[in-house]
C-alpha cells in the first residue's frame, strides 16, 4: 500500500468505530459499505469509470443505500428515489446544509449568500412568474428553427445557441448577436473555469476536497503547469453584463430580467450587487450546458427512436389540425405524449448524473438504517434512472411510461422530472424555466422536422464526462416536414 494512504486508512477506520457506535446504541444498521480496497482505488483515481457509474454498481451489490469513509467525514450514497425522497424531503430540514464537497465553500456566510442567490432565481423562475418569460422563450426557439432550417449539419451548435440566448434573455434581458457573440464567450469561459474539477477522477477529486492541503498544493501545481490561455476574470465575466442591465435601467426602458428585478429589491432586502451578479453567473454557468445537453439528448433518442417520434408528430399534427395553430406551452395540457417525451428524455438520460452533494444537519432513518449526523450524502440520479422496479428496461426510450391507459400523464402535477433536477432544499431552483425552454424546443422541432439517422451504418452515442452528460455529435439528420418556405414565414409571424 502506498505510504500517504496509511493515514488515510487510520482516519477512515477511526471515524467508521464512531460511526458503529452510534448505530449500535440506536439499534439501527449503518449503510452498507463496499470493500475497502475498491474504495481505495477509487479515491486513488485507479477506478477510472465516472463516479455514478462506480456509485450504481457497488448499490447494486450493497444495496440502494450505502457508505463510505473519508479521512474527515463519511460519504452515503443515495441510489433510489424512494431514499431520496425519505431522507433529501423538503418538509424533513435534516439534509440541506450544502456540503463543503460540492462547492469548496467552507464558510457560513458564503452559504447564506447562495441561499438568497437561491431565493433570487427561485421568486424570478417558480411555476407562475416564469410564465411572463413565454413570448421570449417562443421567440428564441423559433430562432433556433430557423437555424436547423438554414445549416440543419450544425444542430449540435444550434442547440447551444438557443439554450444561452435564452438565458442571456432571462438573465440580463440581453439579446445576444449569435453564437460568437462576445459577453457570451466571456461568460463561458469564466463557467469553464469555475467548473474545472480539482482532480483527475472523480474519486481523487473527492480525496483533495476531504484534504485540503492537497487541494491548495494541487492549485498551485495547475498554476505551474497550466498553459490555459490568460484566464478570464470572474470580474468582467459578472461585472460587464451587470452593467449593461443597470445602464438601461437607467434609460428607463428595459425588458425585464432575474438582475432588473433583482435590483429593484436592493434597497428593501438588504442585500447588494455582489450577490445579484453571482446569482445571475452561477445560473448561466450551471443552466447552458444541462438546457444544451437536454436538448441534444433528445434529438439523439429520437435518432434512435422513430417509433416515438412518430407518435408524437401525429398528436401534434391532430393539435394544429384542429386549432391551426402551433403548438406552444399554453397548449402543455392537450399534448401529453410531447410533455412524456420531456420527462423520458430526463430520465433516459440524466443530464446531470449526480446531485448536489447534501450534510445530515441531524441523524436520519431509512427503513432500519441510520444516517449519522454530519454524513455527506451523494444522490445517484443515474442509478435511479436505472432502477428496473420504477422503470422497466430503463435502457429503452419510452415515453409511454410515464401515461396511463388512457394516455394522459399518470402524475399531471409532479415537476417535469425530480429526479432530473433533484430533491429538497437544494433541488434546482431553474426547473420551471428549464422545463417550459425544453418543452417549447422539443414540441417545434417535432411540428416542423423529422429527425433521423443520417448514414444507414449504425453508431454508438458517446457522451461527454464531467458533471453534466451531454451527448457528443452523431450522425444526426433534420429533414423539413413542410416547404422551407412555408416554415420561415410562419416562424416570422409574431403570435
Ligand atoms: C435541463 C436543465 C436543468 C437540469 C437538468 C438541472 C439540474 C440541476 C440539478 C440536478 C441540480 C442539483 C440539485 C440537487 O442535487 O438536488 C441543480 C441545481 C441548480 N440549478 Fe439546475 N438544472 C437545469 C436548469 C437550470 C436553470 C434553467 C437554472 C437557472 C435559471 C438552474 C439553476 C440552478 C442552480 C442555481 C442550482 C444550485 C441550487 C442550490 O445549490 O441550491 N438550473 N440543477
Amino acid at each position: 500500500m502506498a505510504l500517504w494512504l496509511v493515514p488515510f486508512v487510520g482516519l477512515a477506520l477511526w471515524s467508521f468505530c464512531r460511526f458503529c457506535c452510534r448505530a449500535f446504541f440506536l439499534r439501527l444498521r449503518l449503510p452498507p459499505s463496499p470493500p475497502l480496497v475498491e474504495v481505495l482505488k477509487f479515491l486513488a483515481g485507479y477506478d477510472k469509470r465516472e463516479a455514478h457509474l462506480t456509485y450504481t454498481s457497488w448499490g447494486q451489490r450493497c444495496g440502494q443505500l450505502f457508505s463510505f469513509a473519508l479521512p474527515d467525514r463519511r460519504v452515503v450514497v443515495v441510489n433510489s428515489e424512494d431514499a431520496a425522497r425519505a431522507l433529501l424531503d423538503p418538509h424533513s430540514r435534516k439534509t440541506s446544509e450544502r456540503s463543503s464537497l460540492a462547492q469548496g465553500s467552507t464558510s457560513v456566510q458564503v452559504d447564506d449568500a447562495r441561499d438568497i442567490q437561491r431565493k433570487l432565481i427561485n421568486d424570478e423562475f417558480n411555476d407562475s412568474a416564469v410564465t411572463t418569460y413565454r413570448p421570449m422563450i417562443l421567440r428564441k426557439v423559433k430562432q433556433l428553427v430557423l437555424n436547423l432550417l438554414d445549416s440543419p449539419e450544425h444542430y449540435h451548435e444550434h442547440g447551444h445557441t438557443m439554450a444561452s440566448s435564452v438565458l442571456m434573455s432571462a438573465l440580463y434581458g440581453y439579446d445576444i448577436a449569435g453564437p460568437d457573440d462576445p459577453l457570451v464567450r466571456i461568460m463561458e469561459q469564466s463557467a469553464a473555469q469555475a467548473q474545472a474539477m480539482p482532480g483527475k477522477t472523480a474519486g481523487s477529486s473527492l480525496m483533495l476536497s476531504s484534504l485540503p492541503f492537497l487541494q491548495r498544493l494541487k492549485h498551485w501545481f495547475v498554476q505551474i503547469l497550466s498553459d490555459d490561455e490568460e484566464p478570464v476574470k470572474s470580474f468582467d465575466a459578472m461585472d460587464a453584463p451587470l452593467r449593461f442591465v443597470k445602464q438601461r435601467m437607467e434609460k428607463g426602458f428595459y425588458p425585464r430580467s432575474l438582475v432588473s428585478e433583482s435590483l429593484t429589491k436592493v434597497d428593501k432586502n438588504g442585500y447588494g450587487d455582489q450577490i445579484i451578479k453571482e446569482a445571475a453567473a452561477s445560473a448561466f454557468a450551471t443552466a447552458t450546458g444541462t438546457i444544451t445537453a437536454a436538448y441534444r439528448t433528445f434529438l439523439l433518442a429520437m435518432t434512435l427512436s422513430p417509433e416515438s417520434q412518430k407518435r408524437a408528430m401525429s398528436e401534434i399534427d391532430a393539435f394544429m389540425n384542429s386549432t391551426d395553430k402551433l403548438p406552444t406551452i399554453e397548449e402543455r395540457e392537450s399534448l401529453p405524449y410531447v410533455s412524456a417525451i420531456l420527462r423520458e428524455t430526463l430520465r433516459w438520460h440524466p443530464t446531470r448524473p449526480l446531485g448536489t452533494p447534501q450534510v445530515a444537519t441531524e441523524d436520519n432513518v431509512y427503513g432500519d438504517i441510520l444516517v449519522p449526523k454530519g454524513s455527506t450524502i451523494i444522490p445517484n440520479h443515474w442509478a435511479m434512472s436505472r432502477d428496473t422496479e420504477v422503470y422497466p428496461n430503463p435502457e429503452h426510450f419510452q415515453p409511454e411510461r410515464f401515461l396511463n391507459s388512457v394516455g394522459e400523464l399518470s402524475d399531471a402535477n409532479e415537476d417535469d422530472s425530480p429526479l432530473a433536477f433533484g430533491w429538497g432544499e437544494r433541488s434546482c431552483p431553474g426547473r420551471h424555466l428549464a422545463g417550459e425552454v425544453l418543452w417549447t424546443a422539443i414540441a417545434m422541432t417535432l411540428a416542423n422536422f423529422a429527425v433521423g439517422q443520417r448514414s444507414v451504418v449504425g453508431f454508438e452515442p458517446h457522451w461527454t464526462k464531467g458533471p453534466i452528460s451531454s451527448p457528443l455529435p452523431f450522425p444526426c439528420a433534420i429533414i423539413p416536414r413542410a416547404d422551407p418556405d412555408d416554415i420561415r414565414q410562419e416562424m416570422y409571424s409574431e403570435d
